[in-house]
């Protein structure tokens, strides 16, 4: 695992993939980190002082020379992202965090994605080799990206979408329950990222795996403890100790 570095990079590219969502493709100005699956990045717009602190984004990929993050628009530092153009500089810190332990062999990992949380897990299904299954769900088809290169990199993809839209209509969790109905559940990892209400109902299901926490923070390093979440064995930093959690060391209240 590369050691966290802060560096400039050029931005190639920030293509728009609906109303909210976004690719942004930068190069680095020196060699590429080398990132895993899990890790972030924290990233800002150099000079500038509103928003003074960078954002983290999941590492969600490299390609053809460029280090990508997958994004929605939220409030200010995202929409200030969303108008950043070929050429332009951003700041970057990173990779940072622990990134997805790997399972055991014979173990199935079995890959959980809420509205945004498909960027980190994006990679893990890569590193996976197609042997990886991805349940994703969204609120509606907006909120569910980049399906067709998913099914190109898993074994199974299973869609939910609140308003019924596309696949199965319910959340990512009843997905996640029909498709463990009448299973034998130690057969699987799990996976999961996305919005803290999706992780504590997936913590509550008796399953072997992990949770990655998108807690707000501040400085991104382990400094601040301003992304402190609690745990079974007291508070601990979700840009240090995590973002990636064993199913049951996060207590969600
Ligand atoms: C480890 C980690 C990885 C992340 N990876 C990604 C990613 O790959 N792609 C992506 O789009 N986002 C990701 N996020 C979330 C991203 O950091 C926030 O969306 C971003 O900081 C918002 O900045 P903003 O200035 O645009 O919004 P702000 O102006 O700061 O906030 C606007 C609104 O969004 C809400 N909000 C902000 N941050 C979060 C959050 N973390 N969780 C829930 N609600 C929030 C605020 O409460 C507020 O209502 C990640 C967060 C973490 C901690
Ligand atoms: S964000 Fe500062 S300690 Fe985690």
């Amino acid at each position: 695992m590369s050691s966290p570095s802060l560096f400039k990079a050029k931005v190639i590219k920030n293509a728009r993939l609906n109303v909210e969502h976004f690719i942004l493709s930068v190069r680095p100005e020196g060699i590429m980190p080398a990132a895993q699956p899990g890790q972030f990045f924290m990233l800002g717009i150099p000079g500038r002082l509103d928003p003074l602190l960078k954002r983290p984004f999941g590492y969600f990929r490299v390609k053809e020379d460029a280090l990508e993050f997958l994004y929605r628009l939220r409030g200010k530092a995202t929409a200030i992202m969303s108008v950043l153009d070929a050429g332009d500089e951003v700041e970057i810190i990173g990779p940072l965090g622990e990134p997805y332990p790997l399972p055991k062999p014979k173990k199935v990992p079995l890959l959980v994605a809420g509205g945004t949380g498909i960027a980190s897990l994006y990679p893990l299904a890569d590193a996976f080799g197609g042997e990886a299954l991805i349940l994703y769900g969204g609120r509606n088809s907006d909120e569910l990206l980049l399906t067709e290169e998913l099914r190109g990199i898993c074994r199974v993809l299973g869609l939910a979408t609140e308003d019924g839209s596309v696949g199965v209509k319910g959340t990512v969790i009843d997905l996640l329950k029909e498709f463990l109905a009448g299973k034998n559940k130690n057969r699987h990892v799990v996976y999961a990222c996305g919005p803290r209400g999706m992780l504590k109902a997936v913590s509550e299901l008796g399953l072997e795996g992990y949770v990655s926490v998108e807690e707000r923070m501040a400085c991104g390093i382990g400094v601040c403890l301003g992304c402190a979440v609690k745990t079974s064995t007291g508070h601990k930093r979700a840009c240090k100790e995590g973002p990636v959690f064993r199913i049951g060391e996060v207590v969600f209240e």
